[in-house]
């Protein structure tokens, strides 16, 4: 199977809640081949989808994620700002996130998003646990906190990663050879063609974050990179996909 041109950014984009259950199922649904995720710890050790380090933005609770244990995330709901059709989004574990993704047929891009001081455990956990899932050969991980990323492949050096940057660096060739990486994340907004065609050449998958616009697409795809994330999943049709 191809890797997925198009990723629901957030398990589903826009469509649904960030980081829920119900978002995998409505990228599944409209024909999206691929997801990207973030996961963080609980404070008992549990990896969990979430962004930020702390609940405002997307909950029903203040604080921080980290000082929380899953027991008390339980009754936490993730789908309380989005449209009244996901009144109640739990925030799922990273496990029922993998399972549903594999029931589904999804490809994931797993973002190891640690809270600060944390980096080294979540890398570690976040990568065992995806070993021992049934989305082992249809995942790649990814952060943007290189002690996080170091710490996934110590323990796991087998899966898949990407170098997950803001901007490309200069010295791009020599970072993705020293993270043992395929592949390079890297936002849109900063990518120059230039850089975009010298990393297409070198058979290295390129993916852009976050691209919600068709045009803006088809211009990143002319300059050779691979693949897209968005939180408009629902503007390709699934052949396209
Ligand atoms: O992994 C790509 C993208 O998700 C990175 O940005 O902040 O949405 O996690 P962010
Ligand atoms: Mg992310």
């Amino acid at each position: 199977m191809s890797l997925p041109r198009i990723i629901a950014h957030r398990c589903g984009g826009a469509l649904a809640p960030e980081n829920t259950l119900a978002g995998l199922l409505i990228a599944a649904r409209i024909g999206c081949r691929g997801v990207e995720f973030d996961v963080m710890l609980t404070a008992d050790g549990v990896p969990v989808l979430m962004h930020d380090e702390t609940l405002a933005r997307t909950t029903d609770r203040q604080g921080r994620l980290a000082v929380l244990s899953l027991a008390e995330l339980s009754n936490v709901n993730a789908g309380c700002r989005h449209h009244p059709a996901f009144a109640v989004s739990p925030v799922p574990t990273f496990q029922s996130a993998l399972a549903l993704c594999a029931d589904l047929g999804l490809w994931a891009n797993v973002e190891i998003k640690p809270a600060s001081g944390h980096e080294a455990a979540t890398g570690r956990i976040v990568a065992e646990q995806l070993a021992a899932s049934p989305m082992a050969g249809a995942a790649m991980l990814s952060s943007f906190s290189p002690v996080a990323l170091a710490a996934a492949v110590s323990a796991q050096p087998a899966l898949p990663r990407a170098l997950l940057v803001e901007h490309v660096p200069a010295n791009w060739s020599e970072a993705v050879r020293q993270a043992g990486a395929t592949a390079i994340h890297c936002a849109a907004r900063h990518l120059s063609p230039e850089t975009a065609a010298a990393i297409a050449c070198t058979g290295l998958r390129l993916a852009c974050y976050t691209v919600n616009r068709c045009e803006e697409a088809d211009a990143l795809f002319s300059t050779g990179v691979s693949a897209l994330f968005t939180d408009r999943p629902d503007l390709w049709l699934p052949a396209e996909m």
